[in-house]
């Protein structure tokens, strides 16, 4: 019956927490595979913000209803004031379609059926490298997939020319996945002088900007990591925005994103929101109640929002400070060496430049886990074993 099934390989992320979670040698492994922040004492926050939003959600406890489709309408607002500021013309406007996801990941799914529905031949472009799951998401959706190039391992930084020359050979409606802030895997982003060359090209060659967000408040700021975001729409380009808020709430199980899609009319903008519903109904029906809860009560409310910025500005500091203490440690074993990418590159990740071999002896030898294409999640780092990690490192790098 299922002999043509074939096995699954396994994913190249999730797969390591398993291996991770198995490994016996306790007192001293560290995980710096999934995108995860922990904090200085290596544990999953719940924030302060988040507990108080609870305790209002616990009493008196509230009756579980189905949801809308789309999600509770202050969790749709919340989305639309982070992404494209507090008082947007284009939201003012009602060219906004914003529904509540399963995560970020939910809201690639439903932003690639979408796409695929209404733009058949469309095919989506993703970075070289990108988040392996872009790949798999936009495929599973029946899209073709390419890779435009980004990263350059010459300079740790991006191939902007041979970007934009790219972009000039695609075809109307094809879609470009973009990361506005904390590239995932490689955390070198476009400045924002290269997001409006780019984005100029996007709209000459009327292509389709997916903006994907997962890290928001752990680049720059709040705002500023929405800048490339606000600037295609500022130019009036059609775009797709999944965002995630498993990160900078740290609800990572509770499966709270969303996707908003920006229309050139009000009239079209109605018309997307009803597919966005039913391809929502189609594949889920409605989201869970309540992270759509706890999202709606921390960012609506001035006191709790406030206090959520914070939160997640001191997440960022601690990554920010963890980049420079391992560099500090590398570059005093290794001064023949460059380390200074680490606090050139932003949010959760680095890429190492590390070698799939050198990934294999850092895990089997020192049970330092990373994900195999040498991407370090920094925010496992911490003051009791990022010393540890930089001579692993410096060990393997020998
Ligand atoms: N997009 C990027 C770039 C990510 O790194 C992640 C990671 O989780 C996601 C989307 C998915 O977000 P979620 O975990 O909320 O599904
Ligand atoms: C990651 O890249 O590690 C995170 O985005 C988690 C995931 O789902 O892969």
């Amino acid at each position: 019956m299922f002999e043509h099934v074939t096995a699954y390989a396994g994913d190249p992320i999730l797969g390591l927490m398993d291996k991770f979670a198995n490994d016996p040698r306790t007192d001293i492994k560290v995980n710096l595979g999934v995108g995860v922040y922990y904090t200085e004492d290596g544990k999953l926050p719940v924030l302060e913000c988040v507990k108080a939003a609870e305790a209002i959600i616990a009493n008196p406890p509230r009756p579980r209803g189905y949801l809308p489709m789309d999600g509770l309408p202050g969790y749709r607002k919340a989305c639309q004031d982070l992404l494209f500021g507090k008082n947007s013309a284009v939201v003012a406007e009602g060219r906004v379609a914003t529904i509540a996801t399963l995560g970020g990941s939910g809201a690639l799914k439903v932003g690639a059926d979408f796409i695929h529905q209404w733009f058949p031949t469309a095919k989506c472009y993703v970075s070289n490298p990108t988040w392996g799951n872009h790949i798999s998401i936009f495929e599973g959706a029946g899209m073709e997939v390419g890779k435009y190039p980004y990263y350059d391992p010459a300079t740790i930084g991006v191939k902007f020319d041979e970007l934009c020359e790219f972009f000039k050979t695609l075809n109307e409606n094809d879609v470009v996945l973009l990361h506005p802030c904390c590239h995932n895997p490689t955390g070198v982003d476009l400045t924002r002088e290269q997001w409006d060359v780019l984005l100029q090209i996007v709209k000459d060659q009327k292509l389709i900007p997916f903006m994907d967000i997962a890290y928001q408040g752990f680049g720059e700021d709040m705002d500023g990591d929405a800048y490339a975001i606000r600037r295609a729409v500022e130019m009036g380009l059609p775009v797709f925005v999944s965002n995630s808020f498993s990160k900078n709430l740290s609800l990572y199980g509770e499966r709270v994103g969303g996707l908003s899609v920006v229309s050139p009319t009000k009239e079209e903008s109605d018309k997307v929101h009803g597919q966005l519903k039913f391809t929502v109904r189609r594949i889920y029906s409605s989201p869970p109640a309540h992270g759509n809860a706890v999202v709606d009560i921390v960012m609506n409310d001035d006191k709790l929002f406030t206090q959520w910025v914070g939160e997640v500005y001191e997440m960022r500091d601690r990554i920010r400070e963890m980049r420079q203490k391992l560099q500090d440690v590398l570059s005093a074993k290794l001064p023949e060496r460059d380390f200074s990418y680490f606090t050139k590159q932003q949010g959760m990740f680095s890429f190492t430049g590390l070698t799939a071999e050198q990934v294999v002896r850092l895990r089997d030898e020192f049970a330092v886990y990373m994900v195999e294409n040498g991407r370090m999640c920094i925010a496992g780092l911490n003051n009791a074993n990022v010393e540890y990690v930089a001579n692993a490192m410096a060990e393997v790098l020998k």
